[in-house]
């Protein structure tokens, strides 16, 4: 027996532990002793049923993540879940944290389950572009139905444990110990009913073939250009055909192209970068984390507003600080008109959004804000409002206070100047729609502290962000790779590509959306202010000139009706022929020679642009490592997760192709930025 895996008898029951932090991951060593822990278990006579639990945090939170891609050791999972699912005698499994992937389909493989209230039940193998290895796919819909099934298994959410036991799923909920639940339950209905045989019959509902074309339509196309989903799709209509064993055997060999394919190692690698980008390497401090509880947002304006309300929905208080009355009432209502319609959607209850209101406090005064314990400047990108604001709030608040500003580019260390604690100031910044996009990009300047640092990376997990920790560099990490990517948008537009052509091929190549109706959306006037304001970027004439030429010509995007693309009342999007001779013309003046392009070659050059721009960045140390550019990217940008980030794209590329095509496009252009990074010799 394994010490991670016991085994106790406890009057007449075997409760078997399972203990393997930090979330007691499948490991080989913990199948095995499970199937130890079973046959010791069933061997003993005086025993009538058998629980299943774990010590810590959580039940089992899945398979070992880090063990795919290795050699596999025996005994596979779906072995041990058949041994459960077989087991003469009963199995309860006691349920408490998050049960899922693997945990799951341990639990569901039990004859019953009984769990604590609040516990995670789900199989989220589908964003680590796997399906359920271990039967999940055959069992969950022998338990909740087909469609309930599909729901889980294809989106990959997770579902909470009611305050009651209400359907298949579990058998008993407690909000108290589940052990003694487990043990409860099992000598009032366990015993006396003798317990029951897992259904491992042919699922046969009439509607099996709609809901089938309902989960394509509504479910599969969300996750455009991932094969996971498919193949879960496939494995779950084997319920409707093969008896659970046969099913199984099926969906395993599914599971195992998913395992073995790009995609998979993608989205895994994607899984430990995020964590990794959660833990930087920062000088061990001993004060305690600075306590952020009473939060201060400048600025009402749509990124002001939408930081505001994803402190309020984290349970924080939040003073809200315009310069005045009418914008301040601009911001408020905005805020009260999301949360209703969050309200009307579903979302949130109204109970929950009168909760967040009374925690929002708007002011014009400075004296009102003196207790904050943060404050996020999210005013208009100008350096000498900005300066203005941090020395206001030198003024007011605590020399406790971490003074932060939400700036897309500006200097930070150039705002800090105006306060004399320079320690306490950081770059917080938030991608927008605040409230919704995960990623913070957390900026250190040269003289923030480390205790700073930390508390605005502990901050980021409390307000459920994703924290990536940067130096500082105009543009930082995300602004800075996207404008070299936008770059060569701009430069393939003079270059006769439209910008349909060239919006395709990135969506073709997996972005959410293309660059130009991204730049549309945006405003393309807010990059023109940028670039106007710091004209060192680039003395290339043909820089940004596309985008350049369309402010001149008042075709600020979405916002006029019109940039890259006219749009109508409804924002319906279509080409309009005037921007290609405003292209041309300008092009024919500079000389540039049209060419033809495919959507690989289009897709390619932006993405290589973006990966010589990262590369760059790591050689000069303002991101720690790769998984913390494919972190931005993935969380900020839109970047195909099956993809791992550009980073891990490159890698998958190989850096040698790498090179070659960077220095086939500096020979091309004779553009400078094309110059292989150094930091790719380093890798070769
Ligand atoms: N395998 C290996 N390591 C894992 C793991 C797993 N399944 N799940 C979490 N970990 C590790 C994390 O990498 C982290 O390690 P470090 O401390 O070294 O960084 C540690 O456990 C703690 O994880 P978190 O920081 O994420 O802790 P949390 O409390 O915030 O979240 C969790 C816990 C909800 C379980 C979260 O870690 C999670 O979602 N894990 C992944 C769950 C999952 O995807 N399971 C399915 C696996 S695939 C599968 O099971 C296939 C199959 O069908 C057989």
């Amino acid at each position: 027996m394994s010490n991670i895996v016991s085994v106790v008898s406890q009057n007449e029951v075997a409760v078997i532990t399972i203990n393997n932090p930090p979330v007691n991951a499948l490991s080989a060593e913990v199948r095995s002793g499970l199937l130890d822990a079973l046959t010791q278990a069933q061997a003993d006579k005086s025993i009538f049923a058998i629980v299943i639990q774990c010590e810590g945090r959580t039940f089992i939170a899945g398979a070992d993540i880090k063990e795919f891609g290795q050699t596999p050791k025996l005994p596979h999972l779906p072995d041990v879940v058949l041994a459960i699912a077989n087991s003469s005698v009963p199995i309860i499994a006691a349920l408490h944290g998050s049960v899922l992937g693997g945990g799951f389909e341990i639990a569901l493989a039990c004859q019953y389950r009984v769990g604590l209230k609040g516990t995670t039940l789900g199989l989220p193998e589908v964003n680590l572009g796997l399906i359920p290895g271990a039967g999940g796919t055959q069992l969950l819909p022998r338990v909740l139905g087909l469609s309930k099934a599909m729901n889980m298994i294809i989106t990959g959410k997770s579902i909470k444990l009611p305050d009651t036991a209400d359907n298949a799923l579990v058998h008993a909920v407690t909000d108290s110990d589940v052990l003694a639940c487990a043990l409860e339950f099992s000598h009032t209905f366990v015993k006396s009913s003798g317990g029951q045989k897992l259904n491992n019959k042919i699922v046969e509902q009439d509607d099996a073939e709609d809901i089938k074309q309902h989960a394509l339509k509504n479910l599969v196309s969300k996750r455009k250009g991932q094969t996971a989903p498919l193949k879960a799709l496939e494995a779950i209509m084997y319920t409707t055909q093969y008896s659970l064993e046969e099913g199984m055997k099926k969906s395993r060999k599914l599971f195992l192209e998913c395992r073995d394919s790009p995609q998979s190692a993608a989205m895994r690698y994607a899984f430990f970068a995020e964590k990794k980008a959660q833990k930087p390497k920062l000088p061990s401090i001993s004060a305690p984390l600075k306590n952020i509880e009473k939060v201060t947002v400048i600025g009402a304006g749509t990124m002001g507003a939408g930081i505001a309300m994803c402190l309020l929905a984290s349970g924080l208080s939040v003073y809200l600080l315009e310069i005045n009355a009418e914008n301040l009432e601009r911001g408020m209502s905005y805020i009260k008109n999301t949360l209703s319609s969050s309200v009307k959607k579903g979302r949130i209850s109204e109970q929950q959004a009168f909760e967040q209101l009374a925690r929002l406090t708007g002011t014009t005064e400075y004296s009102s804000i003196a207790d904050s314990h943060l404050v996020i400047e999210a005013a208009f990108e100008s350096m000498v409002v900005k300066q203005d604001i941090f020395a206001k709030l030198e003024a007011t608040v605590s020399t406790e206070c971490i003074l932060a500003s939400n700036t897309s580019y500006l200097d930070i260390d150039e705002i800090a100047y105006v306060v004399t604690h320079k320690s306490r100031v950081i770059g917080l910044h938030f991608f927008s729609p605040a409230h919704i996009m995960k990623l913070l990009e957390i900026v250190k300047t040269k003289h923030t502290d480390t205790n700073v640092i930390s508390s605005c990376m502990a901050f980021a997990k409390t307000i459920k962000k994703q924290a990536a920790l940067v130096g500082m560099c105009y543009g930082f990490v995300g602004n800075r790779m996207y404008a070299s990517y936008g770059r060569e948008a701009n430069f393939l537009l003079l270059e006769g590509c439209s910008p349909e052509q060239i919006d395709k091929a990135l969506v073709d190549f997996g972005m959410a959306m293309g660059p130009l109706a991204v730049n549309d959306m945006s405003g393309i006037d807010i990059g023109y202010k940028a670039r106007k304001e710091n004209p060192n970027l680039s003395v290339d004439p043909a820089y940004f000139l596309a985008a350049n030429l369309l402010v001149d010509s008042g075709r600020l995007g979405q916002k006029t009706g019109s940039g890259f693309y006219a749009y109508d009342e409804k924002l319906n999007r279509t080409s309009d022929p005037i921007v290609m001779d405003i292209f041309k013309n300008a092009a024919q003046k500079l000389n540039i020679v049209p060419q033809s392009y495919t959507s690989e070659e289009i897709s390619e050059r932006l993405v290589l642009a973006l990966i010589n721009e990262g590369a760059n960045i790591l050689q000069e140390s303002i991101a720690e490592n790769a998984e913390v550019i494919d972190t931005i990217w993935l969380n900020g940008y839109g970047f195909p997760r099956y993809y791992g980030g550009p980073m891990f794209y490159a890698q998958q590329l190989g850096w040698k192709y790498v090179k070659e095509k960077l220095l086939a496009l500096h020979q091309q252009t004779g553009k400078d930025w094309w110059k292989p990074s150094t930091y790719i010799d380093s890798l070769l």
